[in-house]
């Protein structure tokens, strides 16, 4: 397999980096296709940065650990692909999980996709979703991988679907939170306990008492100002007005209590509600800051992204520094993102003039005043009027339309946009919002209706040193 992809990424890297369409500064698969972030860690000064990754085919099929190394978050290296489905445990894909240091060692957890041959539905019988591990001293070698968890050790009403492993330490104690779907399509998380991150004993599952979804993946528990916090995505939830407006949605849950004594969840809150967020993973950095990357892409979405003709698709967000503050989780890109600002321009707008600015850039609305229009790129709009701002997406949305949030003021709107995305952070992070955008490339244009504030500058890109 590993010669096998190495081939296939030598072979099409170039043609496939030569799409317009490719990104800046937002980390891609090589070639073929991109999920959800692994194994976020930094050791040793270097960030490690793995993710699901199938080099052999644009629309997601052989699943691995693709991996970048950085030590500032804007040099990036290609690193050889970290883990391959290749064995008994995980021989349908090397699927989600997480990294977590302890005295200088990176234990690494994952799910082994399992499919077992026979007539099955693959959803409660069929499958198994095993926790496997392996550890790593300096993340660039690692030990032989091994099975910690089998479906035998889930609980008997749980289906085949027990996914994505991630680590929270409380007192001593190691806690390890999977995503599930029960036998009665409830979605829930369990919660597997440990003193030495070896042996793990179930400890319970945690849900809501009303419905929510028939499955949960990629649970991430942690603590931040002080808060705990369960991110999780759902899938089945309905829409709910201007709520949950994707086919799957991304969020948190405020939560109460201790892993000793118990948990509770308590409201829940969408973290991203553009079109293309999911899967989010944070992880603390040496500096102590929790960041948090998504993928910018969601499953199961009907459209087709034009970039799979060109052999690639999807992304990951920029790093986003994580914090909780009145009440809320606020996502605010990294410093070393803000670096990347070059050629500035300050200067109250004129409504209506055409400011025109380059593909990969910064622009900041700041002083904004109760209703507003801009319009932006080809076809992209962000309004905001009673309380309710719209970002909508002509053909560029390729079958996209329109996305909500719902924010009783909106003072300053940044967005941060490259060759085929969009991110933005209203209010320095109470809100955000990301997707991708199919436009015809050149400079794009902004044109806002109202006075305010008004910043534009370039990116400069991310340096990536290709394998290639
Ligand atoms: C989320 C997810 C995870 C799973 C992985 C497989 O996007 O479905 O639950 O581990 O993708 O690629």
């Amino acid at each position: 397999m590993k010669e096998k992809f190495e081939k296939l990424e030598k072979e099409q890297f170039e043609t496939i980096n030569s799409d317009p369409r490719r990104l800046q500064y937002h980390l891609m698969p090589p070639v073929g296709w991109l999920n959800d972030p692994n194994g976020l860690c930094q050791k040793d000064g270097i960030y490690h940065i793995f993710y699901q990754y199938s080099p052999d085919d644009p629309d997601g099929k052989t699943k691995c650990w693709g991996h970048y190394s950085s030590k500032d978050l804007k040099h990036f290296k290609q690193e050889d692909i970290a883990l391959y489905p290749d064995s008994e445990m995980d021989k349908d894909g090397a699927y989600s999980g997480s990294a977590f240091i302890k005295d200088g060692t990176i234990h690494f957890f994952y799910t082994g996709n399992i499919k077992f041959p026979g007539n099955y539905d693959y959803i409660y019988e069929g499958r198994g979703h095993y926790v496997n591990g392996f550890e790593s001293q300096d993340g660039f070698t690692f030990t032989n991988k091994h099975t910690i968890l089998k479906n035998a050790d889930y609980p008997s009403d749980m289906s085949c679907h027990v996914r994505d492993p991630k680590i929270y330490e409380e007192d001593g104690i190691f806690y390890m939170v999977l995503g599930g779907r029960d036998r009665h399509d409830k979605g829930m998380i369990l919660i597997f306990e440990s003193a030495d991150l070896q042996n793990w004993a179930f400890k319970e599952k945690i849900t809501t008492p009303y419905d929510f979804g028939y499955m949960w993946e990629c649970p991430d528990l942690f603590k931040i100002d002080d808060q705990l916090v369960l991110i999780t995505c759902p899938q089945g939830v309905d829409q709910d007005g201007y709520k949950f407006e994707n086919v799957y949605q991304n969020g948190y849950f405020k939560v109460e209590g201790t892993l000793k004594d118990g948990i509770r969840l308590g409201e829940f809150t969408e973290l991203d509600p553009g079109f293309d967020f999911y899967a989010p993973q944070s992880f603390e950095d040496e500096k102590n800051r929790r960041i948090l990357f998504g993928w910018m892409g969601i499953p199961d979405a009907d459209y087709t992204n034009p970039t799979v003709q060109r052999g690639w698709q999807h992304a990951l967000t920029l790093p986003r520094e994580l914090h909780f503050k009145n009440g809320k989780l606020y996502q605010y890109p990294v410093k070393e993102v803000l670096s990347l600002k070059a050629d500035c321009e300050k200067m109250a707008s004129e409504p209506g003039k055409l400011y025109s600015v380059n593909e990969a850039a910064y622009i900041c609305l700041d002083k904004l005043p109760d209703e507003f229009v801009i319009n932006y790129r080809n076809d992209c709009q962000m309004a905001y009027k009673d309380g309710l701002f719209t970002f909508s997406l002509g053909q560029s949305g390729y079958g996209r339309s329109v996305r909500h949030i719902e924010a009783k003021k909106i003072h300053s709107l940044e967005i941060f946009s490259d060759n085929s995305s969009i991110e933005l952070f209203l209010n320095k992070g109470e809100y955000a919002l990301t997707s991708r955008i199919y436009d015809e490339t050149g400079k794009p244009s902004l044109s806002i209706d109202q006075e305010c504030e008004l910043t534009i500058c370039k990116m400069n890109p991310y340096q990536i040193d290709w394998k290639q």
